[in-house]
């Protein structure tokens, strides 16, 4: 049988970026993942897409207090590591998850992502990934889709430093192929712009063990 390419992160540069993460909240690395594993990603997402696996999404249940209408349009569907390409994606966020818990103790248990399909005129507005205390979602985790990511394109991430911040974001990210943004989930704004063209993005996020705190943990 063939061996799968098996994509590993450059472990110089995740170190790098988890340092940024825990001085700042967020960090940012255009180009961290290749644009092969990017296409293989890109074959199973439309695989899903064609089959009709993909629903508009409501908001997640971290947010469930929160549910507002109009605050995001976008369809999403679960990972799994059914398909080979998501199975390598799930393989590098569980890297990037034994080196923040190496480097930060933060305890990180599993991880739950998404593939997110925003159609024309899709976008997601400001908010946080997880309310404070809740101690679920813990770091976020986005990584983008995009070949050839045109400027009138739109579809850019705006990202705050601090819940209260309200004043110009601190970083704009333009969703390309190979980029990763790690955020706490807890703590950093962050908002979608509308975005022109279809725009597809794994969300991710690394969770602690609530169920061990006494809560229930609710399945998906
Ligand atoms: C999310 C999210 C960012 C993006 O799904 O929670 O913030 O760029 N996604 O799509
Ligand atoms: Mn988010």
């Amino acid at each position: 049988m063939l061996e799968q390419p098996t994509a590993r992160l450059d472990a110089v540069r995740l170190d790098g970026l988890i340092e940024a993460l825990a001085r700042d909240g967020y960090a940012v690395a255009p180009g961290l993942f290749d644009f092969g594993l990017v296409d293989r990603l890109l074959a199973a997402a439309e695989l899903r897409e064609s089959s009709g696996a993909l629903a508009r999404a409501a908001i997640g249940r971290e947010a469930g207090r929160n549910l507002e209408t109009g605050v995001r349009n976008v369809e999403a569907c679960w990972l799994d590591s059914s398909d080979t390409a998501e199975a390598e994606f799930l393989n590098l966020a569980e890297q990037v998850r034994v080196s923040i818990n190496r480097r930060l103790f933060l305890g990180l248990f599993e991880f739950e992502a998404q593939l997110l399909v925003y159609p024309p005129g899709g976008y997601y507005k400001r908010h946080l990934d997880s309310f404070a205390g809740a101690r679920n979602r813990i770091v976020s985790l986005v990584a983008y889709l995009n070949r050839d990511w045109k400027e009138g394109d739109g579809g850019e991430l705006d990202i705050w430093r601090t819940p209260t911040d309200e004043g110009a974001p601190a970083v704009t990210v333009a969703p390309c192929a190979g980029t990763i943004v790690l955020m706490l989930s807890e703590e950093i704004p962050h908002a979608v712009r509308p975005s022109a063209a279809v725009r597809r993005v794994i969300a991710g996020w690394f969770r602690v063990n609530a169920s061990a705190s006494g809560r229930v943990d609710p399945a998906r």
